[in-house]
Order: C-alpha cells, then sequence, then structure tokens
C-alpha cells in the first residue's frame, strides 16, 4: 500500500506517517519548510523497511498542489490513500484579514486539498480501494474569534469530503477528521493560562497528543475502514462543537 501524507515534516503529519509505515503502507512525506525533519522522517520509515521518499512543495502557490501531484505521479503509477494534513492557522481579527490572507489561507486549507485530490485521481482509482482523509478542525462548528478564514476554509473541508464521498463512492472513501487542541508547534504560542484555560473546557482534562489524531487518520486510511465514508471523527476529547 501507498500514502501520500501531506505536512508530514512535524506534528500530526509525521505521527501519521509513522502510524501508516507501521501498518504497512510505503509513505510519500510532503513537507514545506521542515527539510530536515522530513528526511531524518525518510531514513526512519526506511530503517523500518519501508519505501519511504519526501517531497517538497508550498502549497500556499497556485502551482504547489499541482507541481506535488507531479512529482508523485512521477514515482508511483497508483496510490491508495491521501492524508491532507497540511495546513496553517493563521491568527487575526476579521476586519484585519486582506484580500491576500484571505487567498493564501483558502488555498494552502482547502483549495489545494481540492485540487491535489483531483489531480491525482486516477492514481487512486487505480488502487481499487482508494482512501481519502481530510485533516479539518475543530473551529470549522465551533468557529474561531482569531481566525475566521481558517475556520471558513475547515469548514469548507468538511462540504468537499461529504460531496467526494458522494461523488468518487465506490472506489474511494473520502472522510474527515477534526482534532480539538492537539499538542503541536500551531499551539505554541499559548501562555500557561491559556493552556489551563484550554484544559479546563476540556472534558478529557488535557489536550491531545498527535498520535492519537494519527491513530484515527490511520483508520479511517486502512482497509478495516471499507464501510465508513462521508464522516467526521472528531478527536477533541469530548469538546461538544457540534
Ligand atoms: N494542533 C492542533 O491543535 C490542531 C487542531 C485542529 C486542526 N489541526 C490541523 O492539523 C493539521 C496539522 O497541524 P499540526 O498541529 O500538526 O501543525 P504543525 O506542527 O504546525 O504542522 C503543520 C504542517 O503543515 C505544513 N504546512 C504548513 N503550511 C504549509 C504550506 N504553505 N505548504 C505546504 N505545507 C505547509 C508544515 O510543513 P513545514 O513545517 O515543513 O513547513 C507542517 O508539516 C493542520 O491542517 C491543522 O490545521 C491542528
Amino acid at each position: 500500500m501507498r500514502a501520500l501524507v501531506t505536512g508530514a515534516s512535524v506534528g500530526i503529519g509525521r505521527e501519521t506517517a509513522r502510524a501508516l509505515a507501521r501498518d504497512g503502507f510505503d509513505v510519500a512525506v510532503h513537507y514545506r519548510g521542515h527539510a530536515a525533519e522530513a528526511e531524518a522522517l525518510v531514513r526512519e520509515l526506511g530503517a523500518g523497511g519501508r519505501e519511504a521518499w519526501s517531497v517538497r512543495a508550498d502549497l500556499a502557490r497556485p502551482d504547489g498542489a499541482r507541481s506535488l501531484a507531479h512529482a508523485v505521479r512521477d514515482r508511483w503509477d497508483s496510490l491508495d490513500a491521501i492524508v491532507h494534513n497540511a495546513g496553517s492557522y493563521p491568527r487575526a481579527r476579521f476586519a484585519a484579514i486582506s484580500d491576500a490572507d484571505w487567498e493564501e489561507c483558502l488555498r494552502v486549507n482547502l483549495l489545494a486539498p481540492a485540487l491535489l485530490t483531483r489531480e491525482l485521481l486516477p492514481l487512486l482509482e487505480r488502487s481499487g480501494a482508494g482512501r481519502v482523509v481530510f485533516v479539518s478542525s475543530v473551529l470549522a462548528l465551533a468557529g474561531s474569534r482569531h481566525g475566521a478564514h481558517y475556520a471558513a476554509a475547515k469548514a469548507g473541508l468538511l462540504g468537499l469530503a461529504r460531496s467526494l464521498s458522494r461523488e468518487l463512492a465506490p472506489r474511494v472513501t473520502v472522510n474527515a477528521v477534526a482534532p480539538g487542541s492537539i499538542d503541536t508547534a500551531i499551539l505554541a504560542a499559548d501562555t500557561p493560562e491559556m493552556r489551563s484555560e484550554r484544559n479546563r473546557a476540556i472534558p478529557l482534562g488535557r489536550i491531545g497528543t498527535a498520535g492519537e489524531v494519527a491513530e484515527v487518520i490511520a483508520f479511517l486510511a486502512s482497509p478495516k475502514a471499507s464501510y465508513v465514508t462521508g464522516t467526521t471523527i472528531h478527536v477533541n476529547g469530548g469538546l461538544r462543537p457540534e
């Protein structure tokens, strides 16, 4: 089995790549800035007996998704899973979000996953049991006071997942995972007070780990999830935004 994981250099994407390799996937490790981390991961997965290779693409650029798809097609003629994990959460009040900010945020978090899926569809269909997993966010449902563009993009992924689950059935399943607060660089800007405020709001009393999200993604990407499509799994410690 072969999987592409976008944003696999760090955080949730890296743990997802590890979980998929453990479960028998060869992995294309996409990254943007963290080249050394991506290379270290490729070595780690390779040492475990998997084919792993890295590919750089800036998905904020108009040609980013196309160039990534091109690199995958150059190397592989079929693909069993795409995990659309790459994303960025620029914090800004609504009135201060410029046209360019909107375009960049929507491109990275919504448009690139859509275009990449379209470009790689022939490879997924060749698999016979292709899997697409979009990494959305609790903020798709709860909304964000610090990033309306991010919440809108992540909500868009849910509509995209539901639509594609209908259109691409039965050869490809399409699902989303909506993480809550997960301990990665995205939360690094939290002060200790912000962190304890977050923890208090979560029924399980703590933020989640990247590995806990990765396990759910790995399930959706696996042959075990053969009768699951068009759904969203919430990985948020019990927050009820919906
Ligand atoms: N952590 C949370 O609390 C949380 C909650 C809900 C949803 N999420 C979502 O989970 C996903 C993973 O986030 P994370 O928490 O693991 O954050 P992270 O540690 O900051 O990782 C983000 C990943 O996305 C890649 N990326 C960012 N901008 C990119 C761009 N313009 N082009 C290509 N790749 C880009 C990064 O690549 P490089 O580092 O190599 O540049 C990195 O691999 C994101 O979609 C995020 O929105 C996270």
